[in-house]
């Protein structure tokens, strides 16, 4: 039995789009998990879905670096820095795997270490960020969501 993240690990946001995005990453790691309790991991799949990983998780820290911003959020350097912080790791993780294919240390980062952070990332950082954005568009200002 693989490892799942359960639906209700990651808080959900007063902005409904941020909570869709860290869905979509929950969703995108259970896929993943998957992959690797297979008895052959097939390496090649579990690239591109580390690829697909990566991708989704640049647009998601830019689309919150962007609508900080837009509303001239004060924390803002501290909210971005973890983005950068977790983005870096993330791709010293999977360019570990890729040149060492070291999956016990594959498997640490993505079942252990990502979720415990996005977690608290989410209830933390996320949760203020979404509480300012939301004050700011009831009060009729634009914010700039896919
Ligand atoms: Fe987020
Ligand atoms: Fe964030």
């Amino acid at each position: 039995m693989p490892m799942q993240i359960d639906a209700n690990t990651f808080m959900p946001m007063e902005i409904p789009a941020m909570t869709q995005v860290h869905e979509e990453e929950r969703v995108m790691l259970n896929d993943i998990y998957a992959l690797l309790a297979q008895a052959q991991p097939d390496a090649p799949l579990i690239d591109a879905r580390l690829d697909a990983l990566i991708h989704h998780t640049t647009a998601h820290f830019e689309q919150e670096n962007r609508n900080m911003l837009l509303i001239n959020f004060p924390p803002y350097p501290v909210h971005k820095e973890e983005h950068d912080i977790a983005l870096a790791g993330m791709k010293a993780a999977f360019d570990h795997w890729k040149t060492s294919r070291d999956l016990p240390a594959l498997r640490q980062y993505l079942e252990t270490d990502l979720p415990a952070w996005l977690q608290q990332h989410i209830a933390t950082m996320d949760m203020i960020t979404a509480r300012f954005l939301k004050m700011h568009q009831d009060k009729g200002g634009a914010l700039d969501f896919a």
